[in-house]
C-alpha cells in the first residue's frame, strides 16, 4: 500500500503527536493539511496576511514568484498575450480550456448580447456627486445589480452561475464607461455590438453624439493586452474577498462589488495611479531623476519608487516584461510632440537608472506591471481615476471564475477564520455611575 506523506507535529508540553498529511499540487509548493489540528491537539494556526496559508484548492491560475511564471489554465501568459484575445482568455478562465472556433464565436455573441444595462440602473448614477471617484460608483452600481437579478439566480445551478458570469463580463465595460461619463457631465453612450470588447469600451468612454469616433487600433490592441495581463492573479486580496463574501452564498453581484472595494486600496489596484502621481511630482519639482532614486534608497526616507518591486515576484514580473515592449512601441507610435512627453521621458529615465543601479538589482526590484500599464493608460488619454476601474473591469472574469470554482468545490465551507484573542479576561459589568 502506498505510504501517505505526512509531517509530524509534537506538542512538547503534553508529548501528544499528530500526523499531518502533505497535499501535493500538480505544480508548485506542497501544502500541509492542518484541518485536524484543532480537533486533535486543540490549537489554531497563526498566519496574519495568509503568508503561509493555502486558503483553497484552485485550478484556474498558477503563479511562481521566484521563477517569474504566470499561467492561466496551464498556458503561459507570454503565449496568451501574443496569440490570444481578452474574450478568449475569459473563456479559458471560466471553463478551464481554450475554446474551439465555434465555442469562441458563441461566447463572443453571448457577451455582446448582454452589454446593455437595465434602464433603471441609469438613475443610480445621478444619485452620486459629480466628483465621486469612479471606483465608488463601481462599488455601488455593481452591488446594485443584485437588486435586479437576485431572485433569478440559483447559485447551485451551474447554468445560472454561468449566466451571472456572462452578465458581469458583458456589463462591466458599460458600467465603467458610464461612471466616467457621469463624472464629466457627458451623455451616456450605449454599447455598440459591432465593436470588439476593448473597442466598445473606448467608444463608450470617448465617443460624442456630435461627431463620429474611431478608436486608434493601437490603443484597442494595447487595452486588450492590459486586460489579458490583469485577468487573474490567483488568491490576491480582492479575489480572496470575493471568495469569502461568496462563501456565505451571498448574491454573486454583491460578492464582486466587495472585490471591487478591496481592489480600490492603494496597496492593491491603486499602484498604477500612484506611478503617474509620482512622475508628475518629479516633473513638477526642480530636482532630477537621480535625486528621487537616491531618496528611494535612503532608509531614513519613506519614499519608494512606485511601480517597482512586488510581494510575490522576486524575479522579473512576467507581465511587466510583456507590457514594457508595448509601452515603448506606444510611445514611439505617439511621436515626440504629445502632451505627456515629459512624463514619459521621466519614466524611461527612471527605468534606465533603476535597472542599472546595484540597490535595485541586488534586491530584485524590477518595474512591475503597474509601472508600464499606468504609462500606457495615460498615453491613451484615460484619466487617472479610471486606471483602477480598468483593472477592476479586467479582473472581473478572474473574480467570477474563482467564485464559480468555490461554489462547486465539495470541500468549500463558509469562510470563518479563528483568532488569537488578546483582550480582557472576564470581568463584571460596572454601572455607569460607578465608572
Ligand atoms: N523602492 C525602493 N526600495 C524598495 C522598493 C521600492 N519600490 N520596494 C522594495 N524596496 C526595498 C525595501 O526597502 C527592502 O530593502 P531592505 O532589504 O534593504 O530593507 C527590500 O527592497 C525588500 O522590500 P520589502 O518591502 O520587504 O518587499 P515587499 O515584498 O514587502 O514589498 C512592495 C513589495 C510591492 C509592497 C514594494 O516593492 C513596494 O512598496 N513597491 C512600490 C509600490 C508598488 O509598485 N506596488 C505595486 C505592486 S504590483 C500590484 C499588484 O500586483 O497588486
Amino acid at each position: 500500500m502506498e505510504q501517505k506523506e505526512t509531517v509530524t507535529l509534537t506538542d512538547n508540553s503534553t508529548g501528544k503527536q499528530i500526523e499531518l498529511p502533505i497535499l501535493r499540487p500538480t505544480n508548485g509548493t506542497p501544502t500541509i493539511d492542518v484541518r485536524g489540528l484543532y480537533r486533535e491537539l486543540g490549537y489554531f494556526t497563526y498566519d496574519p496576511g495568509f503568508l503561509s496559508t493555502a486558503s483553497c484548492r484552485s485550478s484556474i491560475t498558477y503563479l511562481d514568484g521566484n521563477k517569474g511564471i504566470l499561467q492561466y489554465g496551464g498556458y503561459p501568459i507570454e503565449q496568451l498575450a501574443e496569440h490570444s484575445t481578452f474574450l478568449e482568455v475569459c473563456y479559458l478562465l471560466l471553463s478551464g480550456d481554450l475554446p474551439n472556433e465555434r465555442e469562441l464565436k458563441q461566447f463572443e455573441t453571448i457577451i455582446t448580447r448582454h452589454t446593455m444595462l437595465h434602464e433603471a440602473l441609469k438613475r443610480f448614477y445621478s444619485g452620486f456627486r459629480r466628483d465621486a471617484h469612479p471606483m465608488a460608483i463601481m462599488v455601488g452600481v455593481v452591488g446594485a445589480l443584485s437588486a435586479f437579478y437576485h431572485d433569478e439566480i440559483d447559485i447551485h445551478n451551474p447554468e445560472d452561475r454561468m449566466i451571472a458570469a456572462h452578465q458581469l463580463i458583458a456589463k462591466m465595460p458599460t458600467i465603467a464607461a458610464w461612471s466616467y461619463r457621469y463624472a464629466n457631465g457627458l451623455p451616456f453612450t450605449y454599447p455598440d455590438n459591432s465593436l470588439s470588447y476593448p473597442d466598445n469600451f473606448l467608444n463608450m468612454m470617448f465617443s460624442m453624439p456630435t461627431e463620429p469616433y474611431k478608436a486608434d487600433p493601437f490603443f484597442v490592441k494595447a487595452l486588450d493586452l492590459i486586460m489579458i495581463l490583469h485577468a487573474d492573479h490567483e488568491q490576491n486580496a480582492s479575489t480572496s474577498t470575493v471568495r469569502l463574501t461568496g462563501s456565505s452564498e451571498a448574491n454573486p453581484f454583491a460578492a464582486i462589488s466587495a472585490g471591487i472595494a478591496s481592489l480600490w486600496g492603494p496597496a492593491h489596484g491603486g499602484a498604477n495611479e500612484s506611478v503617474i502621481r509620482m512622475l508628475v511630482d518629479i516633473v513638477e519639482s526642480d530636482k532630477d531623476v537621480q535625486y528621487y532614486i537616491d531618496r528611494a534608497k535612503d532608509k531614513n526616507d519613506r519614499f519608494r519608487l512606485m511601480g517597482f518591486g512586488h510581494r510575490i515576484y522576486k524575479n522579473y514580473d512576467p507581465r511587466a516584461r510583456i507590457i514594457r515592449k508595448t509601452c515603448h512601441e506606444l510611445l514611439e507610435h505617439l511621436g515626440q510632440d504629445n502632451e505627456y512627453q515629459e512624463l514619459f521621458d521621466t519614466a524611461m529615465e527612471l527605468e534606465r537608472i533603476a535597472l542599472e543601479d546595484d540597490y535595485f538589482v541586488s534586491r530584485n526590484l524590477y518595474p512591475n506591471v503597474d509601472f508600464y500599464s499606468g504609462i500606457i493608460l495615460l498615453a491613451m488619454g484615460i484619466p487617472l481615476t479610471m486606471f483602477t476601474v480598468i483593472f477592476a473591469l479586467s479582473r472581473t472574469v478572474g473574480w467570477i471564475s474563482h467564485w464559480n470554482e468555490m461554489i462547486q468545490d465539495p470541500e468549500s465551507r463558509i469562510g470563518r477564520p479563528r483568532q488569537l484573542y488578546d483582550g480582557a479576561l472576564p470581568r463584571d459589568y460596572v454601572p455607569l455611575n460607578k465608572r
